[in-house]
């Protein structure tokens, strides 16, 4: 694994390699594979799980952390991406955690670097978030043990989510049966490619469900003010307790990738309550998949 951009282009056996090195670590093992090595944070968009649990990630790693301050940087003054990314491989940067709003940005900026930085994707617009589609997955294997034929249903504002993106790379590959529940001006333009069930109906949608993912409603990315209104997105598809018990599987987990919007696509009772304390062991569960993921990418191999 060169970057990490996308879970398309990452191989199966990557992945366990990151989820097996992950568990490691998050069982005590301490490396000085990649010590002294110098991260940057680039955030464009705001954070709090993925820059702070890279910035955890990395100081357990014994790496340093940059965190670069894109508001007041040389961007400001007209320097492109790709002349900043290159300044800072040559002030000793080794890696690169780049959170963006445009959709691509970091495949277009990584093909015009010529030095050998390591470039991970943070988030970009509605492009991909792998990092969060491994933790979450190392969170399904923890709870579960397997995934394969395992009803996972990703429920909510579909259309906008990098995170339902790269969690459907990542589960079809390891054969989950996955099913995408959201209102029709919610839901990707392209669906049949791929290849997911369907539901409008929110209760179909979480029948029987071994997992129920929530995706947050990106007020931000929406064109029109107020739309979806969220009264009735609420009447229709919020997740609350009664909703689970009767529908979905007895033991089900409920995923969020967080920040969630409390009594809109998730009741906060339902958060506050113990089938809600998986989301913050998804959070928790950042931390060691990304210090797998640095670890690999920079070239260490092992965690003794
Ligand atoms: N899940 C996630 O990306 O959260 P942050 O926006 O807080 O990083």
């Amino acid at each position: 694994m060169e970057h990490l951009i996308d879970i398309e282009n990452i191989s199966k056996e990557d992945i366990l390699n990151i989820i097996n090195l992950a568990k490691k670590f998050k069982e005590g093992a301490k490396t000085s594979d990649v010590t002294g090595r110098t991260l940057a944070l680039m955030f464009y968009e705001n954070s709090t799980r993925t820059r702070c649990s890279f910035e955890i990630a990395a100081k357990k790693l014994f790496m340093n952390v940059i965190n670069f301050d894109a508001a007041h940087s040389s961007l400001s003054k007209g320097e492109s991406l790709k002349d900043t990314i290159e300044n800072l491989y040559f002030l000793g940067v080794n890696a690169v955690v780049i959170r963006h709003s445009l959709s691509g940005i970091i495949n277009n900026v990584m093909r015009l670097v010529k030095y050998p930085i390591k470039f991970v994707n943070g988030g970009d617009g509605t492009h991909a978030h792998p990092s969060q589609a491994l933790l979450d997955f190392y969170t399904m294997l923890e709870k579960m043990g397997s995934i394969e034929n395992k009803k996972i249903t990703i429920i909510g504002d579909v259309s906008h989510s990098r995170v339902a993106k790269s969690n459907i790379a990542l589960l079809s590959k390891f054969g989950a049966d996955i099913h995408l529940c959201a209102p029709s001006y919610l839901q990707f333009e392209n669906l049949e490619e791929f290849k997911v069930n369907y539901h409008k109906d929110v209760k179909e949608a979480v029948e029987g469900a071994n997992v129920v993912m929530v995706l947050r409603v990106q007020n931000e990315r929406h064109e029109k003010e107020g739309y979806p209104d969220s009264s009735e997105y609420k009447r229709l598809y919020e997740i609350d307790t009664a909703l689970l018990k009767q529908y979905a599987d007895d033991n089900v987990i409920l995923m969020h990738p967080g920040p969630a919007n409390r009594n809109i696509e998730v009741s906060s009772e339902l958060l506050d309550n113990i089938v809600g304390k998986t989301i913050l062991e998804q959070a928790q569960n950042g931390v060691y998949v990304r210090m797998a993921v640095l670890n690999m990418l920079l070239g260490g191999k092992y965690a003794s």
